[in-house]
């Protein structure tokens, strides 16, 4: 995919004005990031059809199948407390929820903190590194890995892994998906500019099927369990813990109830 297939399905006015778009890098968020050293543009787009090094949360890889799928970051400057650098990874699933809604004709789930769900198995995670100077976020770069074609999956992640296709039976245009999703992007990134973040937590919520369930969350090998209460502004997890509320960052979650 390049800079002039991509250009012409762009409806964006800042999203993607720039264009950095590889065959193969080791990951669009380690470029991203570099990028930012010597400043650049908001709404910067850096995409790669294979990523030799592609990274998700927690310090593990993620693994894209080679043109089939959407690996790309978007470089941010939101003007957010470094601490609610979380609320970042909610408005970008919120964004590939809504995005995906409207190209695949079915409600996906947020699962907090950061991943987008299809029949209950895992379409897109999403990956925000902040770029901080003097203690203030200076960037925030929003890494989106999206499973468009992609029909087999390695056996480590068959059981939780699903695609676009894989869940309607269709082949998709992956021009055409990154074009929404990037459009989506920046309405929801104009919203956080205006300071409604307030309307990006409601509508991500309605997405997000955690509310009074209990949960395990699993962070790096600590593992607390609780009832999930609500999302805190800053994008943090609420919990009752044995009768007392604590908010929780990051981690991964186990549903125990359904
Ligand atoms: C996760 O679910 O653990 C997050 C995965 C994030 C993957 C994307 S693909 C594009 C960007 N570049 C990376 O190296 N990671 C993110």
């Amino acid at each position: 995919m390049t800079e002039d297939q991509i250009q012409p399905y762009l409806k964006t006015k800042r999203f993607g004005q720039t264009i950095y778009a590889f065959d193969t890098i080791d990951s669009t968020n380690t470029y991203a990031k570099l990028l930012t050293s010597g400043g650049c543009s908001e709404g910067t787009l850096v995409i790669a059809e294979e990523q030799s090094q592609g990274r998700g949360r927690a310090g593990r890889s993620w693994f894209s199948e080679k043109g089939n799928n959407l690996t790309f970051s978007i470089i941010l400057k939101p003007k957010i407390k470094p601490d609610s650098i979380g609320i970042i990874s909610l408005y970008a699933s919120l964004a590939v929820a809504q995005s995906i809604e409207n190209i695949a004709h079915l409600i996906p789930e947020c699962k907090w903190p950061n991943d987008v769900l299809l029949d209950g198995k895992k379409v897109c995670g999403i990956l925000s590194d902040g770029v901080f100077d003097n203690g203030q976020l200076s960037y925030a770069i929003v890494g989106i890995g999206i499973n468009v074609n992609q029909t087999a999956f390695p056996d480590e992640i068959i059981k939780t892994a699903t695609s676009l296709s894989l869940s309607t039976g269709k082949n998709y245009n992956r021009v055409e998906v990154l074009a929404v999703v990037i459009g989506q992007l920046e309405i929801l990134y104009d919203k956080i500019l205006l300071g409604q973040l307030g309307e990006i937590l409601v509508s991500w919520k309605k997405y997000c099927s955690l509310f009074g369930k209990k949960i395990t969350i699993d962070q790096q090998g600590a593992v607390v369990s609780g009832t999930v209460i609500t999302i805190g502004d800053d994008g943090g997890l609420i919990l009752q813990i044995d009768g007392i509320e604590k908010k929780i960052f990051a981690g991964d979650i186990t549903i125990l109830n359904s």
